[in-house]
């Protein structure tokens, strides 16, 4: 890395930030690309989210990513906001174009971008989603982008799946149904015939927890074809081993941790990044990871 007085600066704000995985990615983009730009971490604390926006303006900063506790909060502060991230309800990327902040949510389509590599396509398709908070949210936004047909949405607080199966029916042309999860559980197989995709987006299942899952009945797993779990630590969750063992397509977080994180390096510098650099980069950052995902 040669930083110089061109250099441009990126980072990611959040409360606390040490650990994230970000300026590895973007760095390593930046140097495969020969983008001659610089990403590091901002520890924003508590009551600080206003003055770290304005200073985007007073540092010349380009673009930032968001992570928690400010997904939410930082999209009262921007000049506008993508229509997406606008449906989730949550952004994590701002771009600084012509003096104006724009918000972007880069979650739900890294998400998808990791579906694509690995040919998921969810036009037409059933999907069944576990989970009913800010995560699940972006997975059916996505999910009814791409042209699903239905959205099943089961969580441990049928209130709350209710409420989101009705936000995304509002948004979208797509049907949408609560189930309790008590029934998904225990797999009658009355889900397992119709719904061929399924997403984890509890917390269930994660380090150190790795022997829970939300779901467990013996039929669940019949029938699904693609199983998603957005968990990354253990690589690979009891959800995704049991529908791996019934022979399902799976796929954990870390595809979704690395596309997000492309898709705001492409928004910032205007350009799509290639499937050689991808490649690379992507392998690059499972190594890095590996020792926390074993
Ligand atoms: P995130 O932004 O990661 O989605 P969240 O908005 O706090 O986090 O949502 C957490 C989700 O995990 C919710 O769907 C939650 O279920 P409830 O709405 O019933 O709380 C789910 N969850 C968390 N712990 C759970 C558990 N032990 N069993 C089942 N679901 C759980």
């Amino acid at each position: 890395m040669n930083i110089s007085g061109h250099t441009k600066v990126y980072g990611v704000i959040g409360n606390p930030i040490e650990h994230s995985f970000s300026p590895f990615i973007h760095n390593m983009l930046a140097e495969e690309t020969g983008i001659d730009m610089v990403y590091t971490t901002f520890h924003v604390k508590e009551g600080q989210l206003e003055n770290a926006v304005k200073g985007l303006d007073g540092l010349n900063i380009q673009g930032i990513n968001v992570t928690v506790p400010y997904k939410l909060d930082i999209m009262n502060h921007m000049d506008e906001v993508a229509p997406m991230a606008k449906n989730i309800g949550a952004m994590n990327t701002v771009v600084r174009k012509d003096d104006k902040l724009v918000g972007y949510n880069t979650d739900a389509i890294g998400l998808k971008m990791s579906l694509d590599k690995i040919d998921v396509d969810l036009k037409g398709q059933s999907i069944l989603i576990i989970g009913a908070g800010g995560a699940a949210r972006a997975v059916a936004v996505m999910c009814a982008e791409a042209g699903a047909k239905l959205i099943a949405i089961t969580n441990r607080t049928l209130e709350k799946a209710e409420e989101l199966a009705e936000v995304i029916s509002d948004k979208y042309d797509v049907e949408t149904v609560a189930l309790p999860l008590e029934l998904v559980k225990d797999g009658e197989g009355l889900l397992n015939e119709s719904l061929t995709i399924a997403f984890q987006t509890t917390s269930v299942g994660m380090s150190p927890n790795v022997a829970d899952s939300p779901v467990g009945g013996s039929t669940f797993f019949k029938n699904l074809d693609v199983a998603v779990d957005l968990i990354y630590n253990p690589g690979e969750t009891k959800f995704l081993r049991n529908a791996k063992e019934s022979g399902a397509k799976t796929i954990n977080g870390l595809g979704m941790l690395y596309y997000q994180a492309v898709r705001a390096f492409e928004l910032w510098n205007d350009m799509t990044v290639s499937d050689a650099i991808n490649e690379k980069c992507y392998n690059a950052f499972i190594r890095k990871m590996s020792p926390e995902t074993i």
